[in-house]
């Protein structure tokens, strides 16, 4: 596999000198691309020694220009990856600019794009930068991490890169060690919306993170995935049908409709409950009532009732508690005719809406305990654990 790896300018930038050596020990041709900030952090000349190849950095060195132009270059990838990505490449990404040999690339490129951000807490939380950040996995950009832990500048929080090794894993996936050929796998993923009344409706703050990247991990172990989710803005994995749905209702027909499943898993947060009658029009305010009731009936479970079906699929669930985790998702497992249930504690900046999640994953005959790291890497352990009890019977 040829893969470009460009480099922004980030304290992280010297990891990427480990990346540069993981991908070509496992087998890949890598060519790397500085930004002007980059040089000031790594020097091209150990870039050089890592990849074995000229170190690029300008879009106007005629003499590299002659050998491999910018274009041919683009086109030489098979991948793209740029770690660190910092604000900066994130916000000339998102608005498609071309002023230097690493964005243009980007532009020039058909080659799938992988960014590994590192920054600043408070810059990565700033909402320009989020905003930038859903503008690029809308346009089907991979986001690994970043992780959260203690920062260079002294801080604690999210911002910091992934770990070189992880990301080189990451980018060479499919994974090995499962083998999904012919299974078939169904996820639900997101959050659903419930109507109050034409433009209304009650919602949750589940984005969808961690059923895509169950949907990339089976994918990439082989097996033929349809995805089920909610309203959101998130790519689709490379391979994986999508089926949208607004409700729970919605989501419980779309997976009746499925004939045949092998895996089901159910990562969305499905609404317990609905409005009982959505309004037909905007629920006007009064000035004679201060409160105003709606009536909520329960929403069927999905997971429940994909749990019933003869012959009955691998089934795995997730619990997110805010208190007694291990007590109450192991009540839940049972209850719902789960095999095996993710449980996770909310609150504490985890879980909901973050790149990454902690996990306890219990099931019949034991329990692992899955630290805090990125939903992608979680996905492809969980991928792996699911693997190991379907074939343990
Ligand atoms: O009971 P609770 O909502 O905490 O259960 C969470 C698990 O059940 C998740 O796996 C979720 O996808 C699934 N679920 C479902 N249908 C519902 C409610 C939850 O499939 N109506």
């Amino acid at each position: 596999m040829r893969i470009l790896v460009g480099i922004s300018g980030g304290i992280a930038a010297y990891k990427a000198i480990t990346l540069v050596r993981r991908l070509r020990e496992a087998g890949c041709e890598v060519r790397v691309v500085l930004t002007e900030a980059a040089a000031q952090f790594v020097t091209p000349l150990s870039l050089q020694a890592v990849s074995g190849a000229p170190v690029r950095a300008s879009l106007f060195d005629a003499e590299a220009e002659a050998g491999m132009d910018h274009i041919a270059l683009a086109r030489w990838a098979d991948q793209v990856i740029i770690a660190p990505a910092s604000a900066d490449v994130l916000a000339r990404m998102a608005q498609g600019m071309a002023n230097d040999l690493l964005t243009t690339l980007i532009l020039a490129t058909t080659a799938p794009v992988t960014i590994a951000p590192a920054m600043n807490r408070q810059m990565w939380a700033h909402p320009a930068v989020q905003a930038n950040l859903a503008t690029l996995t809308a346009r089907g950009v991979r986001v690994i991490g970043p992780a959260s832990g203690s920062q260079a500048c002294g801080e604690v929080g999210a911002g910091r890169m992934v770990e070189p090794e992880i990301l080189a894993a990451q980018l060479l996936a499919p994974n090995p060690s499962v083998n999904w050929r012919g299974k078939r796998v169904v996820i639900t993923a997101g959050g659903t919306q419930e109507p109050i009344d034409p433009v209304r409706f009650i919602a949750n703050r589940s984005s969808g993170k961690m059923g895509f990247a169950l949907a990339a991990a089976a994918q990439a172990a082989g097996a033929t995935v349809t995805l089920i989710c909610g309203p959101n803005a998130l790519a689709t994995p490379a391979g994986v049908a999508r089926v949208n749905v607004q409700t729970a209702l919605d989501m419980h027909a779309a997976m009746m409709d499925i004939a045949q499943i092998d895996v089901f898993i159910g990562a969305a947060a499905v609404a317990d409950y609905r409005v009982a009658e959505p309004a037909v029009q905007k629920i006007k305010k009064t000035a004679a009532a201060d409160t105003l009731t709606l009536t909520l009936v329960k929403n069927p479970d999905i997971i429940h009732s994909v749990a019933q079906r003869s012959p009955k699929p691998f089934v795995v669930g997730f619990a997110a508690e805010t208190e007694q985790l291990r007590h109450y998702a192991s009540q839940k497992r049972m209850a719902k005719g789960m095999d095996l249930i993710c449980a996770n504690q909310v609150g504490e900046n985890l879980g909901f809406d973050q790149p990454d999640n902690a996990i306890t994953a219990i099931w019949a005959g034991g329990e692992q305990v899955f630290e805090r790291s990125d939903k992608a890497v979680l996905a492809t352990q969980l991928v792996e654990l699911m693997n190991k009890i379907i074939e343990q019977g």
